[in-house]
Order: C-alpha cells, then sequence, then structure tokens
C-alpha cells in the first residue's frame, strides 16, 4: 500500500501512512494564473496500490482530486482507494424540487469513474454510499470525539433535529448519557428556527452534535435557547467544521461555552484526527 495527500488531505495522509506503515507518495499541485489546477506525481505509481486521501470542499479541492485520481489511473496504478473525509455535495442525495440534480450521486459517480474503493467519515447520510458503486464504506468518528468529550463531563447529548437523532444516540451511548433532539426548520441558507420543546437541561452540561457545522445557524439558534432554559454549558460537537461566513464567532457571540470538530477539514477546533478510525477500517477490508 501507497499513501497520497491532496492540499485537502495531507495531514490525515501522514497519519494514515503511519496507521498502515506505508510510504507517503508526493504530489506537486498548483493553481495557474486563470485558476486552473495542476498536478504532476513525483513517484512511480506503476502498480502500486494506492489510498489517496482529500477532502472535496471546496470545490477547487474536488477538482484537485478528480484529477489526481485520473492522473494515478493513467500512470498505472495497481488499484485506487479514495478516502474523501468530507464529501462535499452529501445534503443534495436526492430531488427535493422539481429540476434539482442529485448532486451526491454525481459527484460519487464522478469519483468512481478512476477509484475502485471509497472510503469517507461520516458522510451526511449513508444511503449515498451506492452512488459510488458496492466498495463504498463510511468510517464513524463518533468514537474519536466521545473520547475527546470526556472531560467536558456532559449530562445530555442533544441533536439538532430528528434526522440528526442516530449520530446524537450513538454519541450518547459512548458517554453514557441520555439523549434527546431539538425540531430544526431551516428558513434560508443560515437560518434556522427551533420549535419550543421542554428539555430537562437545567443546571446541565449539554453537547450537540451534527455532522456538520456550516454557517452556525443552526448551533447559535440551539445555544440560544438552551441557555434560555437554564443549561449551565452548551458545548457543540461536529465531524467536519466548514465554519464559513464567520460561523466561530456566531457560535461565540450566541454563548457557545466549546466547540469540537474533527480535522477531516482544517479549522482552529480541529482537534480530533479522524486517521486512527481510517487505518482501522482500510486496514479490516
Ligand atoms: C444539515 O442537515 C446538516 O446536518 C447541518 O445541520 C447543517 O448543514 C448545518 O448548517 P449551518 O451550520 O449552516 O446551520
Amino acid at each position: 500500500m501507497w499513501v497520497l495527500g491532496g492540499t485537502a488531505g495531507g495531514a490525515i495522509a501522514q497519519g494514515v501512512a503511519e496507521g498502515l506503515k506505508a510510504p507517503l507518495g508526493r504530489v506537486e499541485v498548483k493553481t495557474f494564473p486563470d485558476g486552473e489546477i495542476y498536478v504532476r506525481l513525483l513517484d512511480d505509481v506503476k502498480d502500486r496500490d494506492v489510498v489517496y486521501v482529500q477532502s472535496s470542499w471546496p470545490n477547487d479541492k474536488l477538482v484537485e482530486m478528480l484529477l489526481t485520481l485520473a492522473a494515478l489511473r493513467e500512470h498505472g496504478a495497481r488499484s485506487i482507494t479514495a478516502v474523501v473525509p468530507y464529501l462535499a455535495y452529501a445534503r443534495q442525495d436526492r430531488v427535493f424540487q422539481s429540476g434539482e440534480g442529485t448532486s451526491a450521486a454525481a459527484v460519487l459517480k464522478l469519483i468512481a469513474q478512476f477509484a475502485d474503493r471509497f472510503v469517507t467519515v461520516d458522510p451526511h447520510k449513508e444511503h449515498v454510499l451506492p452512488f459510488f458503486g458496492t466498495r463504498a464504506l463510511d468510517v464513524s468518528a463518533i468514537r474519536l470525539i466521545a473520547d475527546h468529550l470526556v472531560e467536558v463531563g456532559p449530562d445530555l447529548v442533544l441533536a439538532p433535529d430528528k434526522g440528526a437523532l442516530d449520530r446524537a444516540e450513538a454519541l450518547a451511548r459512548e458517554l453514557g448519557t441520555p439523549v434527546d433532539h431539538l425540531e430544526k426548520t431551516r428558513l434560508s441558507g443560515t437560518e434556522v428556527r427551533m420549535a419550543p420543546k421542554a428539555l430537562d437541561v437545567a443546571g446541565k452540561v449539554v453537547v450537540i452534535v451534527d455532522d456538520m457545522i456550516s454557517t452556525g445557524g443552526t448551533i447559535a439558534t440551539a445555544v440560544k435557547e438552551l441557555k434560555r432554559q437554564g443549561a449551565a454549558k452548551v458545548v457543540a460537537a461536529c465531524t467536519h467544521g466548514l465554519f464559513v461566513g464567520g460561523a466561530l464567532d456566531r457560535l461565540a457571540q450566541a454563548g457557545i461555552d466549546g466547540v469540537v470538530a474533527t480535522d477531516t477539514l482544517a479549522n482552529p477546533v480541529a482537534k480530533v484526527a479522524v486517521a486512527p478510525a481510517i487505518v482501522d477500517a482500510l486496514a479490516r477490508r
């Protein structure tokens, strides 16, 4: 096995290479003045089993991924495993309104053009995996996140909506706490509403868990409501920290007591390394 990291996967690639005791390959990536991306493999990949690590966000990282996978194929890699720690476009996993495309399927089918196997971490919904084909698997970061949260001493784990309850239940099991969910309605790309719901949070340490935090609108609204109901401390945990448009400031202003994310994306609170979970999955299959 031979591991290669893209510009949105370098740190995880290093952890995966160490975990698999495999060499770390080199790739040159540049952006031309017109925005085109240049990719050059700096090692001979012929007949190698290559694990390529790259998150597919923002869009130029997806293009870099496709170009690198295509180069690996063109230069004779024997097998190619695409490890995509954060899979962008996973939320558009069906046609919600007529005329829309299923973007998650489009992205996974593109990756499948060049990769034999696909691994991702906590996709928005795991039912997107078959869009790649049969050799796709997802890895959970929940146990690693739980290890990090033990010192926070949570009394309750909350999901922001019913759809995210499975993830919250998994975290609550690891932490040995009760679990509940809020009732979120999305009003726009940045605003959500939480339906009034009385929760037993007064004086408690609450962890809200979601697959991703983007603008922070979901978590900020939840924090305000929980603090209004008397929660002593509210900590947010997510696998994928996008934190766009000043999301971390927005969360601070909402009164959050802590935010933790994994390192599937680079950000100031990426405190949980996912490489060990990826290594376990690759070693098992
Ligand atoms: C949506 O279904 C996701 O699970 C997240 O709840 C959402 O993407 C978070 O977005 P934001 O941080 O912008 O509220």
